[in-house]
């Protein structure tokens, strides 16, 4: 009799994330980031005429995020957008963080705020605030935002401003 082994399939690698960072609108990537606000806020959210681009694109610096299997190329999932004020200007702004649905909930989201807050911080910019949809305010509060003023509605969906302070440096 023959003995056949069984060869069980190989273990399949988990999906790599990598969050790009580029500035302004004449990047090639920067179609994708349209494609993803339009898939999210537009078809998702409705609010498609709110989430075109808009003049601070040019002068902001944007988050792509894309995962990638080793069956498949990069395929582009989480976008968001930081804008640093002009020198005298305390705040900088994150704006547009979105995840594709089918992406939601695997770090996507935190990864490109973290690549968005680490840029701010570089920048030397003492404050970030954002407006956020409040469904994901407990998402910005993990990333060490906090709650300011009073909740408003934007297009029948809820929001809240929330900031947050540069880490100080550790004086070792
Ligand atoms: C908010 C959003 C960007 C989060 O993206 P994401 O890729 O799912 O985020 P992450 O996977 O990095 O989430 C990190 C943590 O944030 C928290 N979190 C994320 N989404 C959450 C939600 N909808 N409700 C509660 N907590 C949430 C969780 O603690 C999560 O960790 P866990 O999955 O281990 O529990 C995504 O839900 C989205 O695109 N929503 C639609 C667009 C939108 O509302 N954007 C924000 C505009 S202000």
């Amino acid at each position: 009799m023959t003995a056949h082994r069984q060869s069980s399939p190989p273990p399949s690698e988990p999906p790599s994330l990598r969050v790009m960072l580029f500035a302004g609108t004449d990047h090639p990537l920067w179609p994708e980031v349209v494609r993803l606000r339009q898939r999210v806020f537009g078809e998702e959210q409705g609010i498609s005429e709110e989430s075109r681009p808009d003049p601070d694109d040019a002068h902001s610096i944007h988050a792509l995020a894309t995962i990638e299997t080793p069956d498949s190329s990069p395929q582009a999932v989480g976008t968001g957008r930081l804008t640093v004020r002009p020198a005298g200007q305390q705040e900088a702004l994150i704006a547009w963080v979105a995840t594709l649905p089918e992406a939601r909930r695997h770090g996507v989201g935190g990864a490109v705020m973290r690549a968005l807050l680490a840029e701010a911080d570089a920048a030397g910019t003492p404050r970030v605030a954002l407006a956020a949809q409040r469904h994901a305010e407990s998402f910005y509060l993990e990333l060490g935002f906090t709650p300011v003023g009073v909740p408003y509605t934007v297009r029948g969906i809820p929001h809240r401003w929330m900031t947050r302070q540069r880490p100080e440096p550790l004086d070792i």
